[in-house]
C-alpha cells in the first residue's frame, strides 16, 4: 500500500478548503515550515480565507523574497511588469521613489534589477511602512504620509524614476473582489474612487514638480482604464504612453516630464 505523505494530506486539506492551487500552496507552506503544529495553524488560517502570502508571511517578487504582514497588500505577480518597465528606464545611481509602496515590492525590485540606486519608499499606511522598512536593506529610506507629503523636501525636482502602484479599483467594484482582498487587505490599498483613478490623478498632478526634466512616472492600471489614465498624465503635462504585457495581463502607463 503506498504511504500517504504529509504533503498529500496537506494538499487534501487545502483542496477541501476550496484552494484551487492546492498543490502549489502545499509546497509554499512546506517551504515555510515543517513543524506540524505550525502547519496546522497555517492551514486553519488559510481555510478561513486569509491570503496564502499573509499566512506564510512572505511572497516572491521579481526573484526577491519579501515579508508580507497581516493587513498589508500582497504584491501581485502582474506588478512585476511595472517593476521591470521602471528598471528598464533607470540608470545606476538614479534617485528612485516608490509611492504607494505597500511591502516595498516595486521599489526594492527596481533596486535589485538596476543595482545601486538611491531609493525612497512611502505609504500612507503605517503597517505598510513598517513592513517595507523590514524588507529594505540599510540605505533605503521608508517614509509615512500622504503621497508626496511623505517625502523629504530635498527630493523635489530631483527624482529620476517615480513608481506608484496606486489603488485603482473603482469604489463600486470593491465589493466584487475575492474574499482574500476584501477582508484581508486594507480598503485604502484597493479603493481608487469613482472610476478608480482618483489617486492616480493626484500623483500625476503633483509629479512634474518632483521629477527631474526627462524623468518618468510609472503606474499600473486595468486595461480598460488605460485611455483615461493616459489623459490624466497628459493633462498634468507629461508625455504619456502605455506599455501592455499580455503575458502578465498588466497595463502600465508611463509619463515623461518634458526636458
Ligand atoms: C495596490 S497597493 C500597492 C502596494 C505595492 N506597491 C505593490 O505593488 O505591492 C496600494 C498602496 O497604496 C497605499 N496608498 C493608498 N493611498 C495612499 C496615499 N494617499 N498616499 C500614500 N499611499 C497610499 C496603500 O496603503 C497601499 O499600500
Amino acid at each position: 500500500v503506498p504511504q500517504t505523505s504529509a504533503r498529500d494530506v496537506l494538499v487534501e486539506r487545502l483542496r477541501a478548503a476550496g484552494c484551487v492551487f492546492a498543490e502549489d500552496e502545499a509546497d509554499v507552506l512546506l517551504a515555510t515550515t515543517t513543524d506540524a503544529a505550525r502547519l496546522d495553524a497555517m492551514v486553519r488560517r488559510r481555510a478561513a480565507g486569509a491570503p496564502l502570502e499573509q499566512v506564510v508571511g512572505w511572497v516572491e517578487f521579481c526573484g526577491l523574497r519579501l515579508r508580507v504582514g497581516a493587513g498589508v497588500f500582497v504584491p501581485r505577480r502582474r506588478t512585476e511588469h511595472l517593476a521591470r518597465a521602471a528598471a528598464a528606464r533607470t540608470a545606476p545611481g538614479a534617485l528612485v521613489v516608490d509611492l504607494c509602496t505597500g511591502t516595498g515590492a516595486v521599489g526594492l525590485a527596481v533596486r535589485s534589477l538596476v543595482g545601486e540606486v538611491e531609493l525612497h519608499l512611502a505609504d500612507v499606511d503605517a503597517a505598510a511602512v513598517a513592513v517595507a522598512r523590514a524588507n529594505a536593506d540599510p540605505g533605503v529610506e521608508a517614509h509615512l504620509g500622504d503621497l508626496f507629503a511623505a517625502l523629504p523636501e530635498r527630493l523635489r525636482g530631483r527624482i529620476d524614476t517615480l513608481t506608484a502602484n496606486v489603488p485603482y479599483v473603482p469604489t463600486g467594484e470593491v465589493a466584487t473582489l475575492p474574499t482574500e482582498a476584501r477582508e484581508h487587505e486594507p480598503r485604502v490599498a484597493l479603493d481608487g474612487g469613482g472610476d478608480g483613478l482618483a489617486v492616480l490623478r493626484r500623483v500625476a498632478e503633483e509629479a512634474p514638480r518632483w521629477l527631474r526634466p526627462g524623468a518618468v512616472l510609472l503606474s499600473e492600471v486595468s486595461a480598460h482604464q488605460s485611455a483615461a489614465a493616459l489623459a490624466a498624465f497628459a493633462a498634468a503635462g507629461l508625455a504619456a504612453e502605455a506599455d501592455e504585457s499580455e503575458e502578465h495581463d498588466a497595463t502600465v502607463v508611463i509619463g515623461t516630464r518634458p526636458r
